[in-house]
């Protein structure tokens, strides 16, 4: 009977959801022998244009749409405005714009109108257009007109059509001109519910396009990057931003690949393209713009080149037909690093960039095990002999396996359920050293939507202690997607990292987890074993030698609180006051969301630590950082 019931009692312990007391688990950590360094670049960050991640994300531009682009029949996002007795229509005219990439434009037509009737054009922004309280919009449109006339401006709230903020252009006439102007707000609450309002007030034909109006950017950057979203970027500790992509890079067809010579220099210059999830992409976030997102972040970038192949199975074959291509990638490389005696670091210097941008790693392509062809073997040997010939110091990356030369990294991928990542959590501990490098370049545990919840958030720390243990092997690594406009129709992929609208955004319980594990990060990775660990039950430990700190890792994904006793070897001493970090929730579906930004945050807690062996109760469904110094 006795030996029944025990059976049973160890049988549902050790069982998720269980509600009898599970057993102590011990973590043994040998502090003096460290195994590895913790690699530089440990974690990045991972971007491209999906779920309005630029355009109506991070790219500040409130306009939606601000060139009429190639492929619009209708216009979309813009209305036409006429008060009282005025007379006036919107339409596209296909024959007239300012320049070669950009020869269409918004035309007005204003019939009847006057000071008190004014008539014009409107747009309503990406699901609403921020504004907020005494703050300066910057804006600009390209225009000409039959008639000289003046172009108000306003920031109109949707619902009483009070003006948040207005100017007035004078002198708009014949010839094609940028008109620039600045838009102050008063003391109205901040909201999303605006529209941009452009009216004449006297008769007049006016063509427009690249009507843009910026809010305040991060470090104050003309064409910079929305505040909010730079400071969770910059919260993450990250050493690095995977650009341009992803899917984005390839694009469906050859044409739509990503193609950076079309995204340098004024606007006007920037045709637009079509990006693969689903809308068009205004460049406005173009490769300066990335670069100097990198910048802002003091990271570098980790640039992933066109490679010949397509998302619909369109390849270019290795040898004289990729070429171009080839010397492609060569001369970005020069615009990302050249002097000012290069060809294309001479064209950064003219964009407006005279320094060069730190470059390290180059990947060729994009999940170039798709292309069914079998291809990439021979592309990606065709990039890495000109790309080592030219700059030998470059690691080049692989996006799959190759034969005919050893990729210096090889870039894996990996979308999971939670089960996938609890029981991925040892995958690197049995990889081969003797073969490339590893980038984990797009990586996540996918449950719940728009934004991941506790559950993924628990996969992903798991999943972390694995590549932190291994981080002599794994080099990088970058959650994916970055970014997710939360509102209707604003996304392409179900489960992305930070959620927004056009005024607030929240990071996901996974965002979280991921900022614990960049900030609380040592140089060397140190064994961190755990014993009678049961399932769903995590742990790694680094340390940084030169500042004395060691930081212990436990993921407690179980439904049970989790008494771990920390045996540390090693250390002469271990300071009494210790800090522990805790991102917990009550159930694994909880989460955030823009109406609950702050639902799931971590916890920070100052403990004591009594001596190099003491037990800590680690909360169910929990990831625990414990800061120690030694
Ligand atoms: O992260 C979303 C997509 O997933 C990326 O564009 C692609 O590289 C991967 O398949």
């Amino acid at each position: 009977m006795l030996t029944r019931f025990f059976a049973l009692t160890l049988l549902v312990a050790g069982m998720a959801g269980s509600s009898l007391p599970a057993q102590t688990a011990s973590l043994s950590i040998d502090v003096d022998k460290p195994t590895a360094k913790v690699s530089p670049m440990l974690y990045g960050l991972m971007t491209e244009e999906i779920n309005f991640s630029y355009d109506g994300g991070l790219y500040g531009e409130l306009v939606r749409d601000r060139a009429v682009r190639q492929g619009w029949g209708a216009l979309e996002h813009w209305a036409v405005v006429a008060r009282g007795d005025a007379e006036a229509q919107i339409s596209v005219d296909g024959k007239v714009g300012p320049s070669a990439a950009l020869p269409r434009s918004i035309k007005l037509s204003a019939t009847r109108a006057s000071e008190a009737a004014p008539a014009g054009l409107e747009n309503d922004g990406y699901w609403g257009m921020a504004a907020r309280p005494e703050s300066t919009y910057s804006g600009s449109f390209y225009a000409k007109s039959d008639n000289a006339v003046a172009v108000t401006v306003s920031l109109a709230n949707d619902q009483t059509g009070a003006v948040a903020g207005s100017a007035t252009v004078t002198g708009v006439t014949g010839d094609w001109k940028q008109y620039t102007f600045t838009l102050k707000t008063g003391s109205a609450p901040a909201t999303a519910n605006n529209h941009l309002i452009l009216t004449v007030a006297k008769p007049a034909t006016v063509w427009f396009t690249l009507i843009s109006l910026f809010p305040p950017t991060y470090h104050d950057r003309p064409n910079g990057n929305r505040i909010d979203l730079m400071e969770k970027l910059a919260a993450m500790h990250p050493h690095f931003l995977r650009l341009p992509g992803g899917n984005y890079l390839e694009g469906d067809h050859i044409p739509d690949r990503y193609q950076w010579k079309k995204t340098i220099g004024p606007w006007v210059d920037r045709p637009t393209h079509p990006s693969p999830w689903s809308y068009r992409s205004s460049d406005g976030m173009g490769l300066l713009e990335f670069l100097e997102w990198t910048e802002d972040l003091k990271i570098e970038p980790v640039m992933a080149v066109y490679a010949g192949y397509s998302m619909a199975q369109e390849h270019v074959d290795a040898g004289e037909k990729l070429e171009p291509y080839v010397q492609d990638a060569l001369d970005e490389i020069e615009y990302v690093t050249g002097g000012p005696e290069t060809k294309w670091g001479a064209e950064r210097v003219k964009d407006g960039h005279p320094a060069a941008f730190p470059l390290h790693y180059v990947e060729i392509g994009n999940e170039d095990e798709f292309d069914k062809s079998g291809s990439y073997d021979g592309r990606y040997a065709q990039f890495y002999k000109a790309i080592k010939q030219r700059y030998p110091a470059l690691q080049v990356i692989a996006t799959t396996a190759v034969k005919s030369v050893k990729p210096d990294v090889l870039d894996e991928h990996f979308y999971m359920p939670a089960e996938e990542s609890f029981a991925g959590a040892h995958h690197y501990d049995k990889t081969d050293r003797n073969g490339p490098k590893i980038f984990v370049g797009e990586w996540a545990t996918r449950e719940g939507t728009p934004t991941p919840n506790l559950e993924a958030a628990l996969g992903d720390a798991a999943w972390m202690t694995d590549l932190e243990r291994n981080s002599d092997l794994v080099v990088m690594a970058s959650y994916a997607p970055l970014f997710v406009n939360v509102n209707p129709g604003g996304m392409q992929w179900a489960t992305d990292l930070i959620g927004y609208d056009a005024l607030t955004s929240y990071g996901s319980p996974s965002y979280w987890a991921q900022v614990m594990f960049g900030s609380y990060l040592g140089t060397e990775v140190v064994p961190a074993t755990l014993s009678d660990e049961g399932p769903r039950l995590f742990a790694s430990a680094t340390r940084d030698e030169t500042r004395r700190k060691l930081y212990v890792k436990v993921v407690n994904a179980t439904s049970e609180a989790r008494t771990v006793r920390l045996v540390l070897a090693g250390v002469e001493k271990i300071r009494p006051e210790a800090k522990l970090i805790t991102l917990s929730g009550k159930t694994p579906n909880a989460t955030n969301s823009i109406g609950d930004p702050a639902a799931i945050v971590p916890v920070e807690q100052r403990i004591r630590v009594d001596g190099p062996k003491f037990e800590r109760r680690f909360a169910a469904y929990s990831i625990n950082v414990v800061e120690m110094d030694y």
